[in-house]
């Protein structure tokens, strides 16, 4: 009998992909035989990046790796899981006060569908303060962004923001 694929789907908003983002990517591909990097279109968060200029950056940042898909989504995380026939929701755990939150969405997740289980990995040290939110900030002021983001997010950032310096 064939053996079921076992397929992961790592959620986030993405905007943008940061080097923690990618932490956690490269560490669960060990995990799965396809992981589904799926792209939330989280209109509530008002996002820098579009959904299709998430998705391109998103896959030029991966487009190195053969087990990764990137999708986008609109609609309730689990209902794509589920359409995706995958079994796992990877998360990433940078900080204690993300513990809530994550252990709330897991709880719900599970109660809309018992069958799917949550993941999380602990984000490597190094990256554990960073955030899509302050990583805009710093692009916005003219920072220094290199061991937040990768340089062409880097430069993505600075072609939004306009900023020459750096
Ligand atoms: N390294 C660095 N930063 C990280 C990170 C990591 N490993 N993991 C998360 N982050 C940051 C993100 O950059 C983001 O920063 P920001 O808030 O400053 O933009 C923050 O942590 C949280 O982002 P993210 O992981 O993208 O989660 P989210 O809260 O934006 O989105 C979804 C979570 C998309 C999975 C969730 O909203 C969802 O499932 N939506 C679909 C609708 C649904 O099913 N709702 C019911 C859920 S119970």
């Amino acid at each position: 009998m064939a053996r079921l694929k076992n397929i992961g789907v790592y959620p986030g908003t993405f905007d943008p992909i940061t080097r923690g983002h990618l932490d956690i990517i490269e560490r669960g591909l060990k995990l799965f035989d396809l992981l589904i990097v799926a792209v939330a279109e989280s209109q509530s968060k008002a996002p820098l990046f579009n959904v299709e200029e998430r998705l391109d950056i998103l896959n030029h940042e991966l487009k190195k790796y053969k087990k990764i898909k990137v999708e986008s989504f609109d609609c309730l995380l689990i209902d794509y899981v589920r359409q995706k026939k995958a079994s796992t929701v990877l998360r990433g755990l940078r900080v204690i006060s993300d513990f809530e939150y994550e252990f709330q969405m897991a709880l719900i997740n599970r109660k809309l569908d018992p069958g799917i289980e949550t993941v999380f990995m602990m984000t490597s040290e190094s990256y554990a303060p960073l955030s899509s939110r302050f990583i805009k900030e710093i692009a916005r002021l003219g920072g220094d962004m290199n061991s937040f983001v990768t340089p062409n997010v880097a430069k993505r950032l600075k072609e939004k923001y306009g900023v020459k310096k750096g």
